[in-house]
């Protein structure tokens, strides 16, 4: 039963609790061909189930970096509306086709748009308290450019499948300065909190990633960025992928962790009132 009180979602209270436990086990599915042409996707299984927490049948869904369209099919299949911003032409294309070709077929004529564009330029376009929930994977700054030393990586070599995402400048992929790269990102949650509704939620699925030496905290990096771009950090949760193979890397000389998990970082845009007061 749901709660009358409950203007968030459509789950009991008791369905809810478990969804705020701080850890998940991924689900991820094998990746249809189409799918896996993209370099850089994450699973539908697990969207669905941020999208039923944070939505309500019909509400509207956006995704501003939507790749192979893996949102837009999980908004589908829980029956929400959505909408994707893409800047490369050949992901827009695959976000299309999958539409087309992957949808389940109960909510096939559900609103699943995809424009093509620079988010930073489509995101200004969209009205402000427009959306009612944001879920999104951005790049992870330019670690898709290293040498192909990592298995998977030489194996979508040997496929002739792409390595990263294009050569287009403003692909967030190719930034070369981190800094630069984090208040690029900014720019784009600053934008994407104009265009969300008071008082709901944007998650950001990121993990962190080894530079060189470096082991780089890209999660609380973004976490503190987005925080300072007006979002309310709220919670984050790890999702934890047991289904990755171990890599051995630098046994017996040094510690290489494998990363096997990532974070859904979960921020509120706080009502007009405590926006103004600054407090949130
Ligand atoms: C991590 S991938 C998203 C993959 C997606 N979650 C999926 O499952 O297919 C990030 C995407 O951001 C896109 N991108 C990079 N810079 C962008 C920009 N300035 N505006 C819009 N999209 C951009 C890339 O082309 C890439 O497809």
């Amino acid at each position: 039963m749901i709660d009358p009180r409950n203007r968030l979602n459509d789950l009991s209270n008791r369905e809810w609790l478990q969804e705020t436990k701080s850890f998940w086990f991924s689900c991820t599915p094998p990746r249809s061909p189409l799918k896996a042409t993209h370099p850089a996707t994450f699973s539908e299984r697990d969207i669905e189930r941020l999208i039923r927490l944070f939505s309500k049948p019909g509400e509207l869904v956006l995704d501003p970096f939507v790749g192979s369209g893996s949102t837009l099919l999980a908004a589908r299949a829980c029956g929400r509306r959505s909408l994707g911003l893409e800047l490369i032409p050949e992901w827009v294309e695959v976000a299309r086709q999958r539409l087309a070709e992957e949808s389940p077929s109960d909510y096939a004529d559900l609103s699943a748009e995809v424009q093509e564009g620079d988010a930073r330029t489509l995101l200004a376009e969209l009205p402000e308290d427009h959306v009612d929930f944001i879920v999104t994977s951005p790049p992870y700054w330019k670690i898709l450019r290293k040498r192909p030393g990592l298995k998977a990586k030489a194996e979508r070599v040997d496929r002739g499948l792409p390595t990263h995402y294009s050569e287009n400048p403003q692909d967030l992929g190719n930034l070369q300065d981190y800094g630069e790269f984090l208040s690029a990102l900014g720019e784009i949650f600053e934008a994407c909190g104009r265009v969300l509704k008071s008082n709901k939620y944007l998650c950001v699925i990121v993990s962190d990633f080894r530079h060189g030496p470096r082991f780089v905290l890209y999660h609380a990096d973004l976490a503190r960025e987005i925080e300072a771009r007006g979002l309310a950090l709220k919670g984050l949760t790890i999702l934890c992928q047991d289904n990755k193979s171990l890599w051995p890397f630098a046994i017996p000389f040094s510690f290489v962790s494998n990363i096997h998990h990532q974070y859904i970082l979960m921020f509120q845009k706080p009502g007009p009132k405590l926006r103004r007061s600054g407090k949130c």
